[in-house]
């Protein structure tokens, strides 16, 4: 009898199926109980009062790809993406390039016919703010594939030591989830290699880092993003199919994403062209912070339409408040 509970108990847990799991765990107490052990029913009752509540997620084959678990959850983000190429202003050539990968990436099974894989470990560079995550977060849109962020500040803060155990550990689920591998502020094992601190472990880390890459025969896309190019030597570069740089936004860019972000409520052309002239320099995320604190200020108006005037004050605001002077 008691062998039949604890084979339910194991078996529960090894489908993590919770509510199995928690009445199995209830007879066994029951089950001790009647044999006269009220001293150990009680305390297994008061270890299941203890346990989190249930999920009402169904136990089985689905689970949720896109969120890590256990040690991999401190150090990769995971999650399913809405955006999509409309949402970002790009170059035509890297439109075009991204355009590419992605086709590449979904007409795997043909390349492979003819001895060719598709692209697939791609270098995102360029100054801060001009879309290197959000391509990436575009990337994993278009082609419905989770975005999985290696976060690499995590990665050496934390676990210094174990950060080339880490990164295997990443590797090694790149197979097992098919996903967009984003290594966001990839230039962090590059800086943190220059540092006189650790320099051994560093060194190891990126030995590591690049033989996995190497080694990598997943299905899964691999994107480093990096504001600092020139801190990368070629031995990383080498390791990329594709190269793509994000610049800063040239005017006709910034026209382009402010007709993007309030084109719908109410910025015409004319006044795009006007406000852009007044944000050049800026990088586009600035602008796009911009757009959304003058879409805050319409709607708490009480108005459907955005004015040039929210987006002058807007910003206005941002460069007299957050922007370093000379901007
Ligand atoms: N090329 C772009 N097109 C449209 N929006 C952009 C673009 N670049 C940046 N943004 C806006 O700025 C935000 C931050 O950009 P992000 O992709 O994080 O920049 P980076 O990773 O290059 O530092 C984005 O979420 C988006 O709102
Ligand atoms: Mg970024």
């Amino acid at each position: 009898m008691k062998a039949d509970i604890l084979k339910l108990l194991l078996q529960s847990h090894a489908d993590g199926d919770e509510s199995s799991f928690r009445k199995a765990a209830l007879q066994l107490a029951a089950a001790e109980s009647g044999a006269g052990h009220v001293r150990v029913a009680d305390e297994i009752r008061a270890i299941i009062a203890k346990m989190p509540p249930a999920s009402t997620r169904k136990a089985g084959p689905i689970v949720d790809i896109a969120s890590p678990r256990g040690e991999l959850a401190d150090i990769l983000e995971g999650g399913h993406r809405d955006e999509r190429l409309r949402d970002i202003v790009l170059r035509d050539e890297v439109r075009d390039l991204l355009l590419r990968v992605i086709s590449e990436n979904r007409s795997r099974g043909r390349l492979e016919r003819f001895g060719v894989s598709p692209r697939r470990r791609l270098l995102f560079h360029g100054a801060p703010g001009c879309g290197k995550t959000l391509a990436a977060a575009v990337l994993a849109g278009e082609m419905g594939l989770p975005l999985m962020t290696v976060r690499f500040d995590a990665l050496f803060s934390r676990f210094l030591g174990a950060t080339a155990v880490q990164l295997r550990a990443i590797f090694a689920e790149m197979p097992r989830r098919p996903g967009i591998y984003l290594f966001d502020e990839f230039d962090s094992v590059a800086k943190a290699r220059g540092d006189s601190q650790d320099v051994g472990e560093m060194n190891r880390v990126v030995t590591a880092f690049l033989q996995l890459v190497d080694a990598d025969v997943s299905g899964s896309i691999l994107v480093a993003a990096t504001n600092h190019v020139d801190l990368l030597d070629r031995a990383v570069f080498r390791r990329f199919d594709v190269i793509v740089p994000f610049e800063k936004p040239t005017r006709d860019q910034l026209v382009d994403l402010l007709k993007l972000r309030l084109g719908t409520i109410g910025l015409t052309e004319a006044q795009a062209a006007q406000l852009a002239s007044r944000a050049e320099g800026w990088s586009f995320a600035d602008v796009a912070r911009a757009c959304d604190d003058a879409v805050r200020t319409m709607a708490l108006d009480d108005r459907e339409e955005v004015t040039e005037r929210d987006v002058v004050h807007a910003l206005e605001e941002l460069k007299r408040r957050e922007l370093p002077a000379g901007r």
